[in-house]
């Protein structure tokens, strides 16, 4: 018994409360969401987890209580006990509770509040910054608590999915070794070993298949990663991944079919949406012919038409000089938006395809009066115009753009991107509408410019097509991956591959991506040497878990899901972090901080 509850016993939650308990005596403890004096009567909104009941002071009923409530202010945090009653002709129809109020006979002021910085209220007009800064208070305000009830209940079906399908949930270290592949790691000094680092997990990857090796069959853990890169609307320096792997699996279909499968029960459980048909699989190559990009959003059209071969008959220099470098020549049509747009939109648009790498962006508006505004129309025959028309489906109303480099990567990307700039800025497809699809067979490898090197497209473990093997030797960049992404509305929410585990393939990979033998070694030989003593094929996959939330949550913004997030520049408003140290703690470290 605490001295401030005095013996008072929590009975419902203030949310909880309905027509049914009228006539109850209950005890109800929360913060204070409102108050309104009208004298000899008083009413206190009680808020907690679950929502906000209305309580009731009667000044000519209980005197003493009445004066103690009207000392109350927003944000105290009170225990109330009293009866339900009806709220009879007052009844609240907006809120679960309305049809009820408790009399109160009772009100402990458990805590005074000081005034916050920003009012707590569903739709808050306080900057992210000083909402951030008070992320405890931001918490308070329902439409952030509801995101984390939701994330609790998506953790406790992921939980119970896996464990109905006999994986194990293992926890993996978080003090790790710094190998080299992927993101800038996190660092971490070692007190002991004066000089030595450990690094803070970018994924369990190794430890996960080292788990196979070890027997486990199957594993998952909700894992927190740490990647220390740019920061975006979707990425965050520390995250959650839902990361999986199993041993004994015959293809990549294996693996999907129990990822797909959880992605299922998760609609079906925490937005009662039950998906039937198997999610589109897509291969890589296709991806990016119509859509431009690995992680196509297919809710809208806009998709990319090759006029390579229109082009290439035209005399126009743009065209020409892309063609004869060896690349290509796509469209997008816009279709029905040339009302909607200005030629300064136009503008905007390639500025922004500037932005993504294009050297230009060619567009022509076909006006609904017949009349055409065009950069490009000028340098094409008639003929040439009317089969590029043809070719993109264009009609009165539609704007087309066109995109010419003698990279046909960069043509295929640039008109991705603008493809969603486009449908984000024109609102062209439903919000509420949910697009599940499947990327299989991404490249093996692609070719670094900067670093001078073949790098793993997913990461140095996946394996190669079996059918593909050949080519590593004569044609690395042809071969595809037993790798696989699921894509929902536009996102990477996972992805995953079926592994090497054959110890020679593994260093042969190595020794593609440019590790000398002494570098494999120093890196990765205790993965290497653990293959050399029975290792099951295996697989696995990896979801963003807080992706996979703000999609379910219907938000896009990642800091909405995580209750303590950090900033684009990766500080956290809160507590300050990262921060200075003391030079005692540096000493211990041997560490010294150079002025910059
Ligand atoms: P990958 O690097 O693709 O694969 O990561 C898996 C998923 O994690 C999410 N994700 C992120 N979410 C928030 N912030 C970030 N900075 C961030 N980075 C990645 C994405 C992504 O699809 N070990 C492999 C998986 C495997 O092969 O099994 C891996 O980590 O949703
Ligand atoms: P110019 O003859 O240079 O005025 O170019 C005519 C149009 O072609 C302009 O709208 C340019 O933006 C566009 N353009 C330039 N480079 C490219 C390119 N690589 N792909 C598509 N359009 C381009």
């Amino acid at each position: 018994m605490t001295d401030f509850l005095n013996g008072a016993k929590r009975t419902h939650m203030c949310g909880a409360l309905r027509g049914t308990d009228i006539g109850a005596r209950v005890t109800v403890m929360g913060f204070v969401a409102k108050s309104r004096n009208l004298g000899n009567l008083m009413f206190i909104d009680v808020r907690d987890r679950t929502g906000v009941v209305q309580v009731a002071f009667d000044d000519s009923s209980n005197a003493d209580v009445f004066a103690k409530a009207t000392t109350v202010r927003g944000e105290y945090v009170v225990c109330c006990s009293g009866v339900v009653r009806s709220r009879g002709a007052n009844v609240n129809k907006t809120m679960p509770t309305g049809e009820v109020e408790i009399l109160a006979d009772d009100l402990k002021i458990l805590s005074e509040a000081e005034t916050t910085p920003f009012v707590i209220a569903d739709d808050v007009k306080a900057s992210e910054t000083l909402r951030l800064k008070y992320r405890y208070l931001d918490l308070r305000r329902k439409p952030l608590q509801d995101i984390l009830v939701m994330r609790d209940k998506i953790t406790r079906t992921v939980r119970n999915y896996m464990a109905d399908h006999d994986f194990l949930e293992i926890e993996t270290p978080f003090l790790g070794k710094s190998t080299p592949e992927g993101a800038r790691d996190y660092l971490v000094p070692s007190r002991i070993h004066h000089g030595e680092f450990y690094a803070l997990p970018q994924s369990p990857q190794l430890y996960k298949q080292l788990l196979m090796i070890a027997g486990m069959d199957r594993y998952y853990q909700i894992a927190r990663c740490f990647r220390d890169e740019d920061l975006r609307a979707n990425r965050q320096p520390e995250f959650s991944q839902i990361d999986m792997e199993m041993s004994y699996v015959e293809n990549s279909e294996d693996v999907m079919q129990i990822a797909e499968g959880l992605v299922k029960k998760l609609w079906k459980d925490c937005l009662g949406i039950e998906l039937t048909k198997p999610f589109r699989r897509i291969p890589y190559s296709e991806a990016m012919d119509r859509w431009g990009s690995d992680k196509p959003d297919t809710r809208y059209g806009l998709e990319l038409v090759d006029v390579t071969d229109i082009a290439a008959t035209t005399e126009f220099s743009v065209f020409r000089s892309a063609i004869d470098g060896g690349g290509c020549v796509r469209a997008i049509n816009a279709k029905g938006l040339c009302s909607s747009m200005t030629r300064k939109d136009v503008d905007t648009c390639a500025d922004f395809a500037k932005s993504c790498g294009a050297k230009g962006l060619a567009y022509a508006m076909l006006k609904e009066d017949g009349s055409v505004t065009s950069s490009f129309f000028k340098f094409l025959t008639e003929e040439q115009i009317s089969a590029i028309k043809q070719r993109t489906n264009a009609d009165k109303g539609d704007v087309i753009f066109v995109v010419a480099d003698a990279d046909g990567t960069l043509v295929r990307t640039v008109l991705g991107s603008l493809r969603v700039y486009l449908a984000d800025k024109y609102s062209l497809y439903d919000k509420s509408k949910f697009d599940f699809l499947w990327v299989v067979d991404f490249p093996l490898l692609e070719y670094d410019k900067e670093e001078g090197r073949y790098v793993a497209v997913h990461h140095p473990f996946t394996s190669a097509k079996v059918v593909d093997i050949p080519l590593l030797d004569s044609d690395p960049l042809k071969v595809r991956a037993n790798a696989y992404d699921m894509v929902i509305n536009g996102q990477e929410a996972g992805g995953g591959s079926i592994r090497i585990h054959d110890c020679k393939m593994q260093s042969k990979i190595f020794s593609l991506l440019g590790l000398t033998q002494e570098q494999i070694v120093d890196k990765f030989g205790f993965f290497v040497d653990a293959f050399k003593y029975g290792a099951p094929p295996h697989g696995g996959l990896a979801f963003g878990l807080d992706r996979l939330v703000m999609i379910i949550t219907g938000t896009d913004n990642i800091k909405d899901v995580i209750a303590f997030p950090k900033v684009q520049n990766a500080s956290c408003l809160m507590t300050g972090a990262p921060s200075q140290v003391d030079p005692k703690q540096l000493a211990e470290l041997a560490l010294e901080i150079e002025e910059k």
